[in-house]
């Protein structure tokens, strides 16, 4: 059986508030395999953001463990998180996180500078991502010089650009009308299908998570919920 690309077991994660500890999560556990693509639904609170913080290695769990491509990522310091985060992650936000003093081509290419690719490496790497999610006709176009749309596909290239093992998009459609999140769940689509890419995706959309061979449901910090349209017939992956 192939090792799942990121196993999650018994994470809990607690804030500290005003009136005491807050469990965010309780006991979640979760198995994505390579080539998949699920989404994250849950009620405003329920913990979807803190579990995406911990798997894409912007925060550390209380308890349990965290794998990624076989990897215990759970208990790094901090420069070690970073390196992985960089290799293992792409992160795609709702508001697109981009700069916006650089061009698209620019964009794109930063991350990998961070990895010691020289520069006509990375702008080769960079042009044909932007190329695979439709854009090679803006790579010199900045953010303001570009509609939403645009600019997700953008932050797609870029987050697409490292190779990483799996794509995070938290609310990558809840800056966009209903036409435009459209076209960006037929590229994420596109990039599962024909790529094999692997997408986490956390979504309050139910016709975006409708579209996603794979449906996790998470209330008050648990999974609740985990429906994949086909069973896979040898285990979890
Ligand atoms: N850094 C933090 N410090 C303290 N509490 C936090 C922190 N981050 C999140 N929380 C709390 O944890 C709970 C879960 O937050 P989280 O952002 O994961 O929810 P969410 O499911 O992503 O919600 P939304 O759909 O509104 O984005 C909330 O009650 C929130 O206030
Ligand atoms: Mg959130």
């Amino acid at each position: 059986m192939e090792r799942p690309i990121l196993a999650v077991f018994g994470v809990s994660k607690t804030y500290p508030s005003r009136h005491g500890a807050l469990p965010v999560l309780q006991d979640v556990s979760l198995v994505v395999c390579r080539s998949e693509l699920c989404a994250i639904k849950g009620a405003s609170g329920s913990g979807k953001s803190t579990l995406m913080s911990l798997i894409g290695l912007l925060d550390r769990p209380d308890a349990g463990r965290i794998e990624i491509t076989g990897l215990r990522v759970d208990r790094l310091g901090a420069d070690e998180q970073a390196r992985l985060r960089n290799r293992l992650i792409g992160f795609v936000f709702q508001s697109f996180n981009l700069l916006p003093g650089l061009s698209a081509l620019e964009n794109v290419a930063l991350p990998l500078l961070y990895r010691g690719v020289s520069r006509p490496a990375r702008r080769d790497i960079a042009r044909s991502a932007l190329a695979r999610v439709g854009l090679q006709d803006r790579i010199d176009h900045r953010p303001n010089q570009m509609s939403g749309g645009q600019c997700q596909r953008v932050a797609i290239a870029r987050a697409l650009a490292g190779q990483p093992a799996v794509i995070l998009a938290d609310e990558p459609t809840g800056s966009l009308d209903t036409a435009t999140s459209e076209s960006i769940m037929n590229l994420f689509l596109d990039l599962n299908r024909n790529h094999g890419t692997t997408i986490i995706l956390v979504t309050h959309d139910p016709t975006v998570a409708a579209r996603c061979p794979r449906r996790i449901v998470v209330s008050d910090g648990r999974v609740v919920d985990d429906n994949r349209d086909e069973l896979r017939d040898a285990g979890p992956c």
